[in-house]
């Protein structure tokens, strides 16, 4: 019997199916960003339109019928919320029409989980660094089971900066992929570095390189941008490594992608002799097998919920979620 979950924190829709872990389907459809931002009632309209196709599309790749799925997975948060509304309502719909039990998913944990399986990771510092997200975990024992965070951004999300970013200078798909290219060939000028231990700030980083678009070029500003806020949360994690004890790096969420990033942390991890694992880009890129994943830990670990706490939580945080698997 096999797990649905579904995402919808922002611009996917995602769903994906899993049993025991083993990935059966894992299909989305994306808002198409161009250069502008998000707004979340057009984004959360998008996803209204093309759940059921999703859903369809999943259960054809998985080859299985709804009767066949044990329980429902939804990403509760954290995220925009009228995108994760539209997902708590697909799933509530699934769950009702085949009395199925619902799992609320932290977002976080999905991509952490997803990730940590398919390394068959046991204890690992992780750098999680999406576009509203940029921390540095570990589990920990006490007061409960969960991700205890040792650093995070003080102030926005990496992706979110490097997205604004690209709009300011007018590059379009306006996120980090198109940075990265505008990167090539550029050169190091000085920009403002924020870490103060383990934490970390991007929004004195992000004013000063687009007030620098007036002086420099784009490339030597998107360069220097990416260098400077990589070479952060290198620093930042290089520090929770030591003071976790942890023999295992890996890093997730939608910045995962960045090749120089990869390329930084894998010299952090050389250095302190750690294991370096990052996902394929389609697990790090939001997805509804993630989602499915942490669901099904949840369901067979023995969680339950009533009605009253499957809502949406648009500022939940991974470190207050349970880790009961
Ligand atoms: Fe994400």
């Amino acid at each position: 019997m096999a797990i649905l979950g579904i995402e919808s924190t922002a611009h996917t829709f995602g769903v994906g199916i899993c049993d025991k872990g083993r990935i059966l389907a894992n299909q989305k459809s994306m808002y198409p960003i161009k250069d502008r931002g998000m707004i979340p009632v057009k984004v959360a309209g998008f996803h209204m339109r093309n759940a059921h196709l999703v859903i369809k599309r999943a259960l054809d790749e998985a080859g299985i019928k709804p009767g066949e799925i044990e329980a429902v997975g939804y990403t509760k948060g954290p995220g925009l919320g009228p995108c994760l509304a539209v997902g708590q309502l697909a799933a509530t719909l699934i769950s009702k029409r085949y009395k199925l039990p619902l799992m609320p998913v932290n977002h976080a944990l999905g991509h952490i989980e997803v990730t940590k399986q398919a390394f068959r990771l046991k204890d690992p510092l992780v750098l999680y660094v999406s576009g509203g997200n940029s921390q540095i975990l570990g589990i920990v024992e006490n007061p409960f089971r969960h991700y205890h965070v040792y650093g995070e951004t003080f102030d926005i999300g990496i992706g979110n900066m490097i997205d604004s970013f690209a709009r300011a200078a007018g590059l379009v798909p306006a996120w980090g992929s198109t940075v990265a290219k505008a990167a090539a060939g550029g050169r190091y000028f000085e920009m403002p570095y924020t870490v103060k231990g383990m934490d970390f700030a991007f929004t004195g980083l992000q004013t000063f390189a687009e007030k620098s678009l007036e002086s420099h070029s784009v490339r030597d500003t998107s360069y220097s941008l990416q260098e400077t806020a990589f070479a952060m949360l290198c620093e930042a994690t290089e520090r929770a490594l030591l003071l976790a004890r942890k023999r295992e790096l890996m890093v997730c969420g939608g910045v995962a992608q960045s090749k120089r990033l990869k390329e930084m942390l894998g010299i952090v991890a050389k250095e302190h002799r750690a294991g370096f694992f990052v996902s394929p880009n389609e697990l790090n890129a939001d997805n509804g097998a993630m989602i499915a994943v942490v669901a099904e830990k949840m369901y067979r670990s023995g969680q339950h919920y009533s009605a009253g706490q499957l809502n949406i939580n648009q500022r939940y945080r991974v470190d207050t979620v349970k880790v009961t698997w």
